[in-house]
């Protein structure tokens, strides 16, 4: 029986998802299992970029986080609410979430987590921080012995793609802004991203990975690149420099009189002078990275492009992928995913 899925929204996320799970043609074979049961759009009238059958959309989101056939939400609406509400009564029906929801996580986590864990159900959020980048899933799990120092990303693929332009081209902000909006990088509402306060949603849920417990978004000082002009730009290039808007997590020395085993630390975005040797003064465009330090690894750096469809589609397939794997999973065979993926391709020619 397959896994039926049930999207909210069919944005730029939503359209690059339903896109890449209707071309199956050399990708994984249980992505063929995973069938798409409803899709929750606003506006049912408006001209889409995917095929759907006319029964599969709809209008009424609560009608399918509700839906008993539906076995997968994945919510691709962003924004606070009703994000937050359908997430929950999502969990609490049994259904196991896909988000790329970074504002909701980075508010909400706590109370989205506590349920999932109550209900027994997955949360999945590999493309709420860094588009089509893996950074989640190795926080999570391949780095999780590591004493993790310091997270430095430039994780808003709006601000660099911005700060690029106008440093390549000495372009003005507003017009190279008003292009991003047009490819698909921003969000609904560009002040999130110029503003840092999306970079700022991100980090302090890289933080809560790679530090342990819940991090508060109030903690995160967050500063944007309004301020930064072509004049600066141009003085940090003749010293040397370029300017990034850094997203820093970083572990202070505890003071000897309030000794503690987590250590405090500090969070914060804001534009930044960057030595251009440095290997984040390199990532430009609409590109991501995230240099993770710690011990015994020292660092290790996560790159690729960090908004658009395709790339935030990739993240969100692959977490619906990593569930229906998860979900499948018997003593017959354990490692679903670790089975070879194109049979044809696998066969070792002598
Ligand atoms: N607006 C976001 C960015 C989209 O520019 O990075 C991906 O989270």
């Amino acid at each position: 029986m397959g896994v039926k899925l049930g999207i909210l929204g069919l944005g730029t996320v939503g359209t690059g998802t339903v896109q890449l799970l209707q071309d199956l043609n050399g990708r994984h074979p249980l992505l063929r299992e995973i069938e798409i049961h409803r899709v929750g759009v606003r506006s049912p009238q408006l001209p889409r970029a995917v095929e759907l059958a006319k029964n599969v959309l709809s209008t009424d989101l609560e009608a399918i986080v509700n839906d008993p056939a539906v076995d997968i939400v994945v919510e691709l609406i962003g924004g606070l609410e009703p994000a937050r509400s359908l997430i929950l009564k999502a969990i609490e029906n049994g259904k196991h979430i896909v988000t790329a929801n970074k504002a909701a996580i980075a508010r909400f986590g706590d109370e989205i987590f506590t349920a999932a864990n109550k209900a027994g159900v997955y949360v999945m959020l590999e493309a709420a921080v860094g588009g089509g980048i893996p950074v989640i899933q190795p926080l999570k799990q391949s780095l999780s012995v590591n004493r993790i120092h310091t997270v430095t990303g430039i994780v808003n693929g709006t601000t660099n793609y911005i700060l690029t332009r106008m440093q390549t081209e000495g372009s003005n902000f507003s017009d190279v802004l008003a292009d991003a909006q047009k490819l698909g990088y921003a969000e609904a509402d560009p002040t999130a991203d110029v503003d840092g306060l999306d970079a700022a949603d991100k980090i302090a849920i890289l933080a809560s990975l790679a530090f342990g417990g819940r991090i508060k978004l109030q903690d995160v000082y967050s500063e944007g690149i309004r301020q930064v002009s072509k004049t600066d730009i141009a003085y940090a290039e003749k010293l040397g420099f370029v300017i990034k808007l850094l997203a820093i997590a970083k572990t202070l020395t505890p003071s000897p009189s309030s000794p503690s085993s987590t250590p405090p630390l500090s969070l914060r975005v804001h534009p930044t002078l960057l030595p251009k040797e440095h290997p984040l003064a390199s990532i430009n465009g609409v590109y991501n990275a995230i240099l993770v330090e710690g011990e015994p690894l020292k660092q290790v750096m996560f790159f690729g492009p960090g908004a658009g469809a395709g790339a935030t589609a990739s993240a969100v397939s692959s977490d619906i992928l990593n569930l229906v794997a998860a979900l499948k999973t018997s003593t017959a065979n354990p490692n679903p995913l670790l089975s070879c993926a194109h049979q044809d391709y696998c066969q070792i020619v002598p």
